[in-house]
């Protein structure tokens, strides 16, 4: 335990010696009952200093380990690898493991950093007296003493293989950072660009789950569709169905206004993407008498008589249409796949 006393620069020197000697007198600091020090065996005895210097050192090692491993992953697993862990169920082999290695090279950093000032650096208890804002001279090279001692008692010097191991861990862990970057591009355009419709492929009914004809579509109804063979208990169901889903309406062919529109429908038949061109929300509510349809997210709202054209709100593209006909046996089939991106527009989209 120490005690100093800090002297008053306003007084006379004689008069701060004796002001300084009252307060001694009366300090309420000079004993503010701290228990005595009792010491760890780390402090007596070297071999279990030892141990706990490997246990930190084993901490940082495990901790560049975690991160060399957060780089293999991107590596080692593609990007649409799905895997069973359990208790997760299906997840993306790629993110399960990159979360796990970065969060445990995270972990270890910190957790061989507590160990270490838990069990080697000097956990004596320290009384001080408050002392005036400005700090004196002899304050400042106070303060400089106790830093090189703090330096010297947390062993950073004498206590190599932990001070290298961490320089080490902390040099590594900003790598997996580094490596965050490769998501910035290039982009997966081929996913962004191609669902699962192709030419030939069915349109079904994504309530009954069978077969779109053309006389179940009536003028004023809105029906959904997906491609046929999307099952709903696919582990990949959900990436699929985002992308392409579809609104299927009837409209008179004379009030199709968009000639594209036109000749990519069958008989006044027309499929659009469901998927907002804004940020991503499936659209549900049509407006029979004028065809707009409106994204309950952010009202944006498109013109499904005209190319679904953006009439209103922040969405950028009209919705892209699916070209459609009907197959021997007389059902809804696509003909291609859409011809440019749905969802969210990105910036190679024209
Ligand atoms: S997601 Fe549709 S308007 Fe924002």
């Amino acid at each position: 335990m120490s005690s100093q006393q800090i002297p008053d620069e306003n007084l006379p020197v004689e008069q701060d010696a004796a002001h300084g000697a009252a307060e001694v007198a009366h300090d309420p600091f000079a004993d503010p009952g701290l228990p005595a020090h009792r010491p760890r065996i780390q402090d007596i005895d070297e071999r279990a200093a030892n141990r706990s210097e490997r246990a930190v050192a084993l901490m940082f090692t495990l901790s560049m380990l975690a991160t060399i491993g957060f780089i293999a992953s991107y590596v080692i697993f593609p990007v649409d690898k799905i895997v069973f862990i359990w208790p997760f169920g299906h997840v993306s082999a790629l993110n399960f493991s990159l979360g796990l290695t970065l969060g445990l090279a995270l972990f270890l950093i910190g957790a061989g950093a507590v160990h270490w000032a838990r069990t080697l650096m000097s956990d004596v208890e320290v009384a001080d007296d408050r002392h005036a804002i400005e700090a004196t001279p002899e304050v400042k090279a106070k303060v400089m003493a106790d830093f090189a001692a703090g330096a010297d008692e947390s062993a950073l010097g004498r206590r190599k293989l932990i001070r290298n191991t961490m320089f080490g861990a902390l040099a590594l862990v900003p790598l997996s950072g580094v490596m965050l970057l490769r998501d910035l591009g290039p982009l997966p355009e081929k996913k962004l660009r191609s669902t699962l419709w192709a030419k030939g492929k069915q349109l079904v009914n994504m309530n009954t789950m069978e077969p779109l004809r053309p006389e179940d579509v009536v003028v004023g109804s809105l029906t959904f569709a997906m491609p046929e063979g999307l099952e709903e208990d696919a582990h990949d169901f959900q990436t699929q169905i985002a992308k392409a889903a579809l609104m299927i309406i009837r409209i008179e062919p004379d009030n199709i206004k968009d000639k594209r529109e036109r000749e990519w429908a069958h008989e006044g038949i027309v499929a659009f993407s469901k998927i907002c061109t804004h940020v991503g929300c499936p659209i549900s509510l049509y407006e029979q008498q004028t065809h707009h349809v409106l994204c309950p997210c952010h009202q944006s709202t498109f013109d499904l008589s005209d190319g679904a054209r953006v009439i209103f709100g922040p969405a950028g593209h009209a919705l892209p249409q699916l070209r459609i006909g009907v197959n021997s046996e007389g059902n809804l089939e696509a003909l291609g796949d859409f011809e440019e991106p749905v969802g969210p527009a990105f910036w190679e989209r024209g």
